[in-house]
């Protein structure tokens, strides 16, 4: 691939998702893009750069998004976050007025496991919420992760990756070698498509977000962008959980860390005025 086809590449993957690909990813855009080169029948990368700046190019360079992404994902992944989650919500239900939902958003939520976990979450305190309803939404930019998040069927792989045996048990079932999660869990959750770059503003206010182990992709301005948006629509006492290797340290001033938790924020509380 020549350097202009690389660049014309970043550049739009970039501009579409916030990711960014550095000249030492030329081999990943090899490895992803095959697919998609043999289904456009199209010999090399160089082809697919110039295919790609033709007007109609539209679902090609969304394809060429998608493949992408990494879509890597657990359940209750880190531990950490999900035990804060635990120990924050019953207080979040009990803030909130009787009948009105907490609403839990797992942005970047991938093949779903993000959200599920905290299903299963909801559903073991539900006694503690003292009858208050939930709803989660999932959102990605990716179509193809979204479709398996709304099946919510799992590999034996993907179950042995994080999930308790007992929450396996009492919350799938087998199903020709996978597992499927409960109707009842999977009735609490909603996906939908969203970039992170979009207009977030239409999809209100959360108790609680999750966005995990996405940001890392993207260049600090964007980061800091995307924080200012989630923080926007996070609730004045809701928190947000970000992945291990992010912080909003150096980025934003609209989320502060919660202290002594690891990976959980919220909005800075206004200071009581002296006087
Ligand atoms: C590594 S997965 C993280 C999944 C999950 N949050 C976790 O921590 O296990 C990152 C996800 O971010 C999604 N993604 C990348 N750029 C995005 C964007 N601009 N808007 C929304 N989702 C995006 C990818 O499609 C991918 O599914």
């Amino acid at each position: 691939m020549t350097p202009e086809s690389f660049a014309f590449l970043a550049g739009l993957v970039k501009s579409r998702s916030g990711l960014i690909l550095t000249p030492d990813k030329g081999y990943m855009l090899e490895t992803r893009l095959v697919p998609l080169l043999r289904r456009e029948g199209l010999p090399t990368l160089d082809a697919l750069a110039l295919r790609l700046r033709a007007p109609s190019a539209e679902a090609l360079a969304e394809a060429v998004t998608e493949a992408l992404t990494t879509n890597e994902s657990s359940f209750f992944r880190d531990g950490k976050p999900f035990e804060h989650l635990r120990r924050a919500l019953p207080a979040l239900a009990r803030a909130r007025p009787p009948g009105a939902p907490l609403r839990i958003w797992s942005a970047a939520c991938s093949t779903g496991q993000e959200a599920y976990s905290i299903a299963m979450i909801l559903a073991e305190l539900a006694p503690a919420l003292g009858g208050q309803r939930a709803e989660i939404l999932g959102t990605d930019i990716a179509q193809e992760v979204l479709a398996r998040a709304r099946e919510g069927c799992f590999t034996q792989f993907e179950v042995q990756r994080g999930l308790p045996v007992q929450l396996l048990v009492r919350h799938f079932t087998q199903e020709e070698g996978r597992w499927r999660i409960a109707p009842a869990l999977r009735a609490m959750v909603r996906f939908e498509r969203r970039n992170l770059l979009s207009d977030l503003r239409p999809l209100g206010s959360f108790d609680v977000i999750f966005c995990r182990n996405v940001l890392i992709y993207f260049d600090p301005p964007t980061k800091a962008r995307v924080m200012a948006a989630l923080a926007a629509q996070l609730a004045p006492d809701g928190v947000l959980y970000l992945g291990g290797a992010e912080t909003v340290l150096g980025l934003t001033d609209c989320l502060v860390a919660v202290p002594g938790e690891r990976g959980a924020y919220e909005r800075p509380r206004p200071t009581a005025m002296a006087g």
